[in-house]
């Protein structure tokens, strides 16, 4: 399985190009401060967002979320991304119990839960301040899918407090201080 993580960063770049920067990202990240994390915590991390690439009527809309920490878009999200990529581990003829681990983890990315969990989880953050949040701050003037000041703000400061590995809060935290001043050099009036 040496070639896995190979292969799939050629799924996420092909398959998802829009967010592939974030998803390699945030296994960049996770090398950073859990470089003996196990492949199926690397593989979770990897590909945690890969639903977003499959349009479908079954797919969560952020768009409906009451607020920017939603569990159940959460959840629904993470259900959807275990699913593409269980799929996509049982062509590359990936073990039974592999799957599962990396399933498991993809289902919870957004929450945590145990300490692999939490991994995927930090990773994902880290790279969100680092990739995405710049894009956000750019909705903020037009309120973009609903992005105002307050939701944005409201989000960054969840996607910064949820991470509770504390060498990767340490990498977070400069990212979240230049993320918080973007959106405040954005916000209206
Ligand atoms: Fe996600
Ligand atoms: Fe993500």
């Amino acid at each position: 399985m040496t070639n896995l993580l190979d292969t799939a960063r050629q799924w996420v770049i092909t398959k998802h190009p829009n967010q592939s920067e974030h998803l390699l990202r945030s296994e960049y990240w996770l090398g950073q401060f859990a470089p003996d994390a196990p492949l199926s915590v690397q593989l979770a991390t990897l590909t945690h967002d890969m639903e977003r690439a499959f349009p479908g009527d079954d797919a969560p809309s952020q768009k409906n979320m009451r607020t920017a920490n939603d569990t159940a878009y959460a959840i629904a999200h993470g259900r959807r991304s275990a699913r593409f990529v269980a799929e996509w581990l049982t062509e590359q003829a990936a073990d039974e119990s592999f799957i599962h681990a990396v399933s498991e983890l993809i289902v919870v990315h957004e929450l945590g839960g145990w300490p692999e969990a939490n991994k995927v989880q930090a990773a994902d953050s880290i790279s969100f301040l680092e990739v995405n949040a710049p894009l956000f701050a750019g909705w903020i003037p037009t309120s973009y899918n609903g992005w105002t000041y307050e939701r944005t703000h409201e989000k960054f400061i969840w996607m910064y407090e949820r991470i509770t590995v504390t060498a990767a809060r340490a990498l977070a935290t400069p990212l979240f201080e230049t993320a918080m001043r973007e959106i405040e050099a954005a916000r209206p009036g």
